[in-house]
């Protein structure tokens, strides 16, 4: 089996370790930061010294917080990258103490906003998986460095209403192309998992096995680069649709599911205000949910008026939604995954998904020729 479908997974075994003194205020929260990550928890109030627990991110959390935590917390703060964040149901003086001593730490009070806590927590998790990326080997590292932050930048300049990076996202494009031509895609992948943005993590597992499917189909230079780029922006209509349907655990509810189905019209909206960008690019991010028997969105297309590259877009982006990660949910297997595209008769091109079975399970070379 290619390493592409099999990321090594690696990392920490639990996402937030926290830290919290067995209040009922700590309990809620518990129960809140579960429904989205794995958690481990330590009660200071039980036992002032925590043993390490391998996880991403500190979360501290206390009915009130008391100068006999301070050691514990510093013991264990000083393992994290990012520092750690700090829920109380009520200031005090000793709480001000520990922000001080431990700067960048984000403060937040009860009554929480469940919204700013998921966003403040999953920016610590990030700053912990970027961090760990440090260990990578330097292509895989720069890669994925220049990938997260072209993202953030599309995201930033989309909400202004700017244009977007090209530059910069044909710039990291190049880098990630060039990394899977390095030896270890495993490590790739396995520190791409480890990113707490499902939009970034997402796109950019698009954007590879696209790319490595079109490689094996003889997709070269230029060509290839439009397919990476296409790749990373095919969903970045998505940053217009809310936070809490793209992070939403378990189903959609129809109006839900509406509000996500408009992503590749607001990609449409955002990548024609772009001079200069390929007319494929901008069709594989509106036309990839397109079904060949006209049944997909936006516009109900159908067969031929289906490119070929959209095809592919479609393929990569099924396999991906179907084997990922979902929160607190594992992704089907690749075969599993692969089953069911066989079976799309009338949405997916059944040759295409014959090419990538071949690509996935067998390895590059027998795609192209499968
Ligand atoms: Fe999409
Ligand atoms: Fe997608």
């Amino acid at each position: 089996m290619s390493e592409l479908v099999s990321p090594i997974k690696v990392g920490p075994a639990k996402d937030v370790l926290l830290l919290h003194d067995g209040s009922p205020f700590a309990k809620t929260v518990a129960r809140l930061l579960a429904l989205d990550y794995r958690l481990g928890g330590h009660n200071l109030e039980r036992d002032p010294a925590p043993a390490a627990v391998s996880a991403q991110a500190l979360v501290c959390c206390f009915s009130r917080f008391r100068s006999r935590y301070l050691a514990g917390v510093r013991a264990l703060a000083q393992r994290f990258a990012a520092p750690p964040v700090v829920l109380l149901a009520a200031q005090s003086s000793q709480s001000l103490k520990l922000v001080e001593e431990m700067p960048g730490t984000v403060c937040l009070f009860e009554p929480l906003n469940f919204a700013t806590l998921k966003q403040t927590v999953k920016q610590a998790l990030n700053t912990g998986a970027e961090a760990a990326w440090s260990k990578l080997q330097p292509q895989n590292r720069q890669a994925l460095q220049a990938s997260s932050q072209s993202f953030q930048s599309c995201f930033a300049a989309s909400a202004r209403g700017e244009p977007l990076p090209v530059e910069q996202v044909f710039a990291a494009c190049r880098a990630v192309k060039d990394s899977f031509a390095g030896a270890n895609f495993g490590e790739w992948l396995s520190a791409l998992q480890l990113h707490h943005d499902r939009s970034y993590r997402h796109s950019m597992l698009v954007c590879a096995s696209l790319t490595q499917f079109c490689q094996t189909l003889g997709v070269r230079d230029a060509d290839l680069e439009r397919v990476t780029v296409g790749g990373f922006l095919h969903d970045i209509g998505k940053f217009k649709v809310p936070l809490d349907i793209l992070d939403k655990p378990g189903a959609l509810d129809a109006t839900e599911e509406a509000a996500l189905q408009r992503h590749p019209s607001f990609s449409r909206d955002i990548l024609l205000a772009e001079t200069g960008l390929d007319p494929s690019i901008i069709e594989m991010a509106v036309q990839h949910h397109e079904n060949l028997d006209g049944s997909g969105y936006p516009d109900g297309l159908t067969g031929e008026q289906i490119s070929d590259l959209v095809r592919l877009t479609a393929v990569a982006d099924v396999f991906t939604l179907l084997t990922e990660d979902q929160t607190r949910q594992a992704g089907r297997t690749p075969e599993a995954a692969l089953e069911v595209m066989a079976n799309a008769r009338g949405h997916l091109d059944l040759e295409l998904v014959r090419r990538f079975r071949a690509f996935v399970l067998d390895g590059g070379a027998d795609a192209a020729a499968a």
